[in-house]
């Protein structure tokens, strides 16, 4: 990794204003939707399991970060991709699968490994047996990465109520392949 990047825990909750603000510059998040997000982040945070790792600068700027949760087929996310993978009988996927809810790198650093770092970093360790997460259904840098980390699309054209943009549905067996 260059940069001097440095991947490591992160205290999401004390750092979400940093961390919505890397997002909206990857994601493209208006000032609304960063407030309606600030909302969902700190109320994930409490779910059991919920982790973070970020992605710092030696002088401490946030550049990156990801968080999940192990799935709990209570949470909205889950009830929404359900029947989608139902319809196909991959809805076992909701089971013992931990969710990469975002992944997010700002766009002065991508394409240097800082993503894929993330996600490996965060799936280590994990009691769950694989990983699944949803990504807008098109091919772009965040599709290519899962893929070559041992994603398979599980469901597409996924239709979440507050998206204007329909996503995929994939899913991976643990641990993610590191690079050698
Ligand atoms: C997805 C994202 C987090 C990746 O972060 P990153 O630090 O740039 O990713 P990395 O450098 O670790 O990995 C890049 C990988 O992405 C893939 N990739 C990069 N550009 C790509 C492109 N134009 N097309 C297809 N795949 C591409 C490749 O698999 C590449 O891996 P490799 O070059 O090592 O083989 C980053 O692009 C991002 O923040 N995008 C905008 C927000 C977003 O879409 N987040 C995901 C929401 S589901």
């Amino acid at each position: 990794m260059t940069d001097n990047v440095v991947i490591g825990p992160l205290d999401l909750a004390a750092r979400v204003d940093e961390a919505l603000d890397v997002q909206a510059h990857a994601f493209g998040l208006s000032d609304e939707e960063v407030a309606v997000r600030r909302q969902i982040v700190l109320r994930h945070l409490t779910y059991p399991g919920a982790r973070s790792f970020g992605a710092t600068t030696p002088d401490d700027r946030l550049v990156g970060f990801v968080y999940g949760m192990p799935n709990d087929r209570r949470h909205w996310w889950s009830t929404v991709v359900e029947p989608y993978l139902r319809g196909r009988q991959l809805d076992g996927w909701l089971d013992d699968s931990f969710v990469i809810t975002e992944l997010h790198v700002h766009p002065g650093h991508q394409n240097r490994g800082i993503g894929r770092s993330l996600i490996t970093t965060i799936t280590e360790g994990v009691a769950e047996p694989r990983s699944i997460l949803s990504a807008i259904d098109v091919e772009s840098p965040a599709r290519g990465l899962y893929r070559s980390l041992g994603y398979t699309d599980l469901a597409r054209r996924v239709l979440f109520p507050s998206a204007a943009k329909p996503y995929a549905v994939m899913g991976a067996p643990l641990p993610l392949p590191r690079r050698g």
